[in-house]
């Protein structure tokens, strides 16, 4: 299975923050936005990765990612010359996926909850011959593509930021599909706000009755970060569990070194680098613990 980050757009609601550096740079507490979803991604077993991104912030990309061996990965580079919406990433990404299934993530979303390991290899398993979404509920699904159900509880529409929402379950940034899906973007037509919607290719899959909808309940907590305070919220909410559990989120080298995809002294190296901080002496602390123990 492919991965891919989604991480362009202009970030408009954080300027001037977000004036002269990608908002998927910004840090959230203690790490680079990008670093949670690609540690989600991580977590589903993708090795393989695109970052989409702006001309202008692809360098900063690069220095900050390389080409991702130094994590056990492989990741490349790509630009979206302008916000032409979420499902442009599957023609941009085309030859990436090739033949693959694909997993797409948004680049400013942090998804944390027990049990999430089990959804993500359920969804890299179904996705084989289907689209797998995630859902959440939320108390502002008008912003979101939000998920109508019949009375039996199945899905039956998705309808992108309705004034009416039929529900409060909406659909997150975590997709997977199909290699389908290629094809499908490749016959989207810009919607009345001039994107390719990730929701008609929602709409697509849901209409050949190839879609799965995995809801996210209670002991989950999803986070997407384009205002301030959003910003804010998340790197409070990071903060406050890694100070409570001593347990840090989303840190791709400790994912890489549990998964076996580094050794213990390439993760020392890795930390070492990072110089007197309290990330460098958490990942010297877990290079001295055994592999294998779970990190969602
Ligand atoms: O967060 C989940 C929601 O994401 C879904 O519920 C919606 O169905 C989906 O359309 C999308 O909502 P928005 O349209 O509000 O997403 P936004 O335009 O804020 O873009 C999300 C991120 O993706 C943003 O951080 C920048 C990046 N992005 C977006 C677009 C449209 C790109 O990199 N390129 C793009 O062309």
């Amino acid at each position: 299975m492919k991965g891919i980050i989604l991480a362009g757009g202009r970030g408009t609601r954080l300027h001037p923050a977000t004036l002269a550096i990608s908002k998927q740079l910004l840090p959230v507490y203690d790490k680079p936005m990008i670093y949670y979803p690609l540690s989600i991604l991580m977590l589903a077993g993708i090795r393989d990765f695109l970052v989409i991104t702006t001309s202008e912030d692809k360098p900063l990309f690069q220095r900050l990612l390389g080409d991702g061996s130094q994590w056990g990965i492989s990741l490349r580079l790509a630009v979206q010359p302008a916000p032409g919406g979420i499902a442009e990433a599957f023609l941009i990404g085309a030859d990436f996926i090739g033949n693959e299934p694909v997993a797409l993530i948004l680049g400013d979303n942090i998804f944390h909850g027990y049990g999430l390991e089990a959804h993500l290899a359920h969804a890299v398993a179904a996705a084989r011959n289907r689209g797998v979404i995630f859902a959440h509920q939320v108390t502002d699904p008008q912003r979101y593509g939000v998920i109508a159900f019949d009375g039996a509880g199945r899905p039956v529409a998705i309808e992108e930021k309705p004034r009416r929402p039929a529900s409060d379950w909406v659909v997150t940034g975590l997709y997977f599909y199909d290699p389908a899906v290629v094809e499908i973007a490749s016959g989207l037509r810009p919607s009345s706000r001039g994107e390719l919607e990730i929701t008609d290719i929602n709409n697509a899959y849901l209409a050949r009755g190839a879609l799965e909808i995995i809801r996210l309940g209670r002991g989950h907590a999803w986070l997407d970060m384009g205002t301030p305070e959003s910003l804010i919220d998340a790197a409070n909410f990071v903060r406050t569990l890694e100070q409570r559990q001593g347990q840090r989120i989303a840190c791709p080298e400790e994912i890489a070194f549990r998964r076996g995809y580094i050794t213990a002294d390439q993760l020392r190296r890795l930390a070492e680098a990072m110089g007197a901080t309290a990330y460098s002496r958490y990942l010297l602390g877990v290079a001295g613990e055994s592999a294998g123990t779970n990190v969602s």
